[in-house]
């Protein structure tokens, strides 16, 4: 019989402007906890492997061209896709470090324009995470970095508004990370915030919804 003191396994989302090293610090914090003991996933949204993502996927490289609506479905159904799976492997004890979530998904909609409500809507009823982590920098600082791969989204104006959308999505629980330090100093912080999350899950914190 499982209860809610089952020991679970921790959800932590990673957010953030491109280019912002997200993806780098989700891959060394995998390999510390990994090192560390813990059972413990890297997943990332969009997942480009589902046939949602492959549409996804054509769309951000511009090889097809979407309703703004009906992109936001499309990135949303890629999460609910993934959802049962999300909720055995937490249950089995493993944590998840996860690049991108509901909020990118709000943000970037939301810079486009579509109403933040409506924005909300689909991610309804998604998990929530046990931790949200906000590796902050400014869209200058951002694509002074280069790399900006030529997607869709990679543009300077753009991720002003982005940042805009971050800022009134963003609440209290937050943990705001300053993605300039070195990458050695981010990466120690970021082990020491995920360490506490997980034992708190441990603890028996029980699994919720999203929007709470
Ligand atoms: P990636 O570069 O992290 O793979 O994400 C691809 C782009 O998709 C990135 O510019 C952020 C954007 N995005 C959305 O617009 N909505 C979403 O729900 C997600 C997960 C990403």
């Amino acid at each position: 019989i499982s209860s809610k003191w089952d020991p679970r396994g921790a959800l932590i989302v990673f957010e953030g402007l491109d280019r912002c090293g997200k993806t780098s610090q989700c891959s060394r914090l995998l390999s510390s906890l990994e090192r560390l003991g813990h059972s413990v996933e890297s997943w990332r949204f969009p997942d480009r492997d589902t046939g949602v993502g492959q549409m996804i996927s054509s769309y951000l490289s511009n090889q097809s061209q979407l309703d703004d609506h009906a992109i936001h479905l499309l990135f949303s159904a890629n999460r609910w896709e993934k959802r049962s799976l999300m909720e055995a492997k937490l249950k089995s004890g493993t944590t998840l470090i996860v690049d991108r979530y509901a909020y990118s998904g709000v943000a970037f909609s939301s810079a486009k324009g579509l109403d933040i409500e409506w924005c909300k809507a689909p991610e309804l009823g998604l998990w929530a995470p046990d931790l949200v982590v906000y590796l902050d920098i400014s869209p200058e600082k951002a694509a002074e970095r280069g790399g900006y791969g030529g997607e869709r989204y990679e543009q300077l104006e753009f991720q002003r508004k982005v940042a805009q959308s971050y800022r009134a999505l963003s609440d209290a629980s937050w943990k705001v990370v300053d993605a300039t330090l070195p990458i050695g100093v981010i990466e120690a912080q970021l082990r020491e915030m995920a360490v506490d999350c997980i034992s708190t899950c441990q603890e028996g914190k029980s699994l919720s919804e999203l929007w709470s």
